[in-house]
């Protein structure tokens, strides 16, 4: 097993697992340093391309915003998404995923779904392609308006059950997405491998945020995300001094001129 596969395991019960995502080199430069896994999530469709959906996002965009993030994450666990309509089956999401691998570097793909992609899951596997799992909303399958999860019965019999079929079939982690609190605490507490937060309360073993939200530089009004800066402020702040010494000609002065 991956040994930084292996040490987030480990972390279950003991320790919170952080994960942010990254979308380029920069980034993961200085997420590297604090994150357990970097994800370069398909959110990457609506935050750096205004897509209105995930859906628009394809195999080509993440392996190249993927190539970019390998070159800045060194000790944590690179978990790319497979995009919409890249895992229909069990032959076209092997081969897709070993192109992300491949070209990357990357540790894991993640994909989203329950029972419905069990044996897609199963083929990566047995093929030794690392797998985390993404239950709860379903960003690149969601229809209609916002609902968290786990509203119903039928709706938390079923997230369970997924769970552990995911468990079962070998993923090392399942993203648990908008999950009513105790749920995600009944999921959490009877998974051997680790849950990954994102709306889904404290209860879960780690917490995944797009870290362009956590920032503040994507603006969204989404419940979860808190904003633990403003780094739209300090954009503007540089961009002002800029503009400023620009127009006075005080830059450039000789030392930045040849
Ligand atoms: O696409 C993404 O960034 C994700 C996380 C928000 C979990 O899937």
């Amino acid at each position: 097993m991956n040994s930084k596969i292996k040490k987030i395991l480990s972390k279950k019960n003991k320790t919170k697992i952080i994960c942010l995502t990254s979308y380029s080199k920069n980034f993961s430069e200085v997420l590297d340093k604090y994150t357990d896994i970097v994800l370069v999530g398909d959110s990457l469709g609506s935050v750096l391309y205004s897509f209105d959906t995930t859906k628009k996002v394809n195999l080509n965009m993440m392996i190249e915003h993927s190539k970019s993030v390998r070159q800045g994450v060194k000790s944590s666990l690179l978990v790319v998404d497979m995009p919409y309509n890249t895992y229909r089956n069990k032959a076209e999401a092997l081969k897709n995923a070993k192109k992300i691998i491949k070209n990357s570097k990357a540790d894991a793909v993640k994909l989203e779904g329950g029972e419905k992609i069990l044996k897609i899951i199963k083929h990566l596997r047995k093929n030794k392609i690392n797998v985390m799992g993404h239950l709860g909303i379903l960003p690149q399958s969601h229809k209609g308006k916002f609902r968290y999860k786990g509203k119903t019965v039928s709706e938390r019999k079923k997230l369970v059950t997924d769970a552990r079929l995911l468990q079962r079939s070998g993923v090392f982690s399942i993203v648990l997405e908008c999950i009513e609190t105790n749920l995600a605490k009944k999921i959490t507490k009877e998974l051997k491998i680790p849950t990954i937060g994102i709306g889904s309360s404290v209860n879960c073993d780690g917490q995944v945020l797009v870290t362009d939200d956590l920032i503040g530089l994507n603006l969204t009004s989404i419940k979860f995300v808190k904003n633990f800066y403003n780094i739209r402020k300090h954009i503007e702040l540089a961009v002002k001094k800029f503009t400023k010494e620009v127009k006075s000609k005080k830059y450039p002065s000789s030392k930045f001129s040849y």
